[in-house]
């Protein structure tokens, strides 16, 4: 399965360090789970606070029936410890909209289920060889379980964000760093380079299998699009003309009245954004956030530019011209640190573009990883030899053109499902997900 010529070789673990890793990252992630739905009041768990999310207790209970399913039932053959809820907390059965008229466990019960849950995971983990099935193989599952619960905290973050009333939740800003005078794009060379991983023990079913893929030349841009840069678009009238913007782009900004990124609003000269229950300046530095795929596209075509594709983003983000290697993350193969990037929820918030020296790539791109979901140009589609593991509703089932591929993680990405290969998804209206992006274009263009 492994060709170490193109994709270096498999990360080997021994048994107590993997034993290890997947405790810290199980544990990290309850941490955040508790956090975030313990930081208001039971009424506003079980609320609806937007048709596009699920209450924070269907959350919370999900984590715990997935963790269940997953870890006791498959790795450990367990019998189902509630049966009976198993399809209330099924994701394709009941859409978010309906979700709070469900007889969802209240916040109390949840509760006591996912601690239930996790005290049992953990005799399982002790026990547990890593190896002998695809499932235990590096602790895949309980890596996969520790994502999971990370996944749904950056979603329950976003209800958090969507949520009206006073703040909940606070963090401390990012460090200022002074305005970034680095170039504004750099060149990537042209030529095949190794997308995907068939080697990173935890990664989920779309980043696999490691392949060539054949990447023109282009530019990219060396940060994030900035909120200054965003609003010059505005001022310009960005919102208002038709050629910026493709057919069904320009169709949903008409009729939905869409004339800056969400949470914003103008107070005179002035924008302001609401941000977790505060209200505030837009900052000019940061990268624009709230972002649609559509305004994406049209501030890039606007800038005389375009949407890097997935196969550019990851090049730029993975390809050491040094060695005709991809590697794990911009920096290089180390796990993610605070001085890499902006990430975990550590802040509530991007850094100001120009942050996280330490975290830029070979050629000199800044913040691939963290701050916000970067927008690609490409569609949601499973690599050449993909097979869909442990299950096709992770991944397989959305593959298409409806779904956009965003690349890199945000500020409320927890490191351990944030990699240079990790692939999510949305679709191209979507805005209250933490998605900004970056422009390119083709070498030779102007
Ligand atoms: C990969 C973020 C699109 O939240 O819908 C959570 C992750 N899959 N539970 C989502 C996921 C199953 C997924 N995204
Ligand atoms: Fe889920």
């Amino acid at each position: 399965m492994t060709d170490p010529a193109i994709d270096g070789d498999a990360l080997h673990f021994d048994a107590d360090t993997l034993r290890e890793r997947a405790l810290t990252t199980l544990t990290t992630a309850r941490a955040r789970t508790t956090l975030l739905t313990s930081c208001v009041e039971d009424p506003d768990l079980t609320a609806q606070h937007s048709p596009l999310m699920s209450p924070l207790v269907w959350d919370l209970a999900h984590i715990g029936n997935q963790e269940e399913q997953w870890l006791l039932r498959a790795v450990a053959g367990r019998e189902a410890m509630r049966p009976e809820i198993d399809g209330l907390y099924d994701a394709f059965e009941h859409p978010r909209a309906e979700r709070p008229s469900l007889p969802l466990l209240p916040p109390g019960e949840a509760r006591n289920y996912a601690a239930e849950v996790r005290g049992r995971v953990l005799d399982v983990l002790q026990s547990t060889a890593f190896h002998g099935t695809r499932l235990t193989e590096a602790g895949f599952a309980f890596g996969m379980i520790a994502q999971h619960e990370q996944q749904h905290d950056e979603t329950m973050l976003i209800t958090h964000q969507l949520r009206k009333g006073p703040q909940a939740l606070t963090a401390p800003d990012p460090d200022p760093v002074p305005l970034f005078t680095g170039p504004s794009e750099v060149l990537v060379p042209g030529g095949p380079f190794t997308m995907g991983t068939s080697t990173e023990p935890w990664a989920l079913d779309n980043e696999r299998p490691a392949h060539r893929r054949e990447v023109a030349p282009f530019h990219i841009d060396t940060t994030p699009v900035t909120n200054a840069a965003y609003q010059a678009f505005i001022e310009d009238g960005g919102y208002d003309e038709e050629r910026w913007w493709t057919p069904q782009g320009w169709a949903h900004i008409r009729q939905h009245s869409i004339h800056a990124p969400l949470f914003w609003h103008r107070d005179g000269k002035q924008w302001l954004r609401r941000r977790f229950g505060v209200t505030e300046v837009v900052p000019p530095d940061e990268p624009v956030l709230h972002v649609c795929w559509y305004e994406a596209d049209a501030y890039a075509r606007w800038a005389g530019r375009r949407l890097p594709t997935e196969a550019e983003w990851e090049k730029a983000a993975r390809h050491d011209p040094a060695g005709d290697r991809s590697m794990r993350y911009p920096w290089g193969d180390a796990d993610p640190a605070p001085v890499h990037a902006n990430l975990g929820q550590r802040h509530l918030r991007p850094a100001p573009t120009g942050s996280y020296p330490e975290g830029e790539s070979p050629l000199g791109v800044r913040q691939l990883i963290g701050d916000v979901w970067e927008w690609t140009a490409s569609d949601f589609l499973p690599y050449p030899g993909f097979q869909a593991f442990p299950y096709k509703e992770y991944s397989e089932v959305f593959f298409g053109p409806e779904y956009k591929v965003l690349r890199g993680g945000s500020f409320a990405v927890d490191a351990v499902a944030c990699r240079g290969t990790f692939r999510n998804w949305d679709y191209p209206i979507r805005r209250q997900i933490f998605s900004g992006f970056r422009t390119a274009r083709s070498a030779g263009d102007v």
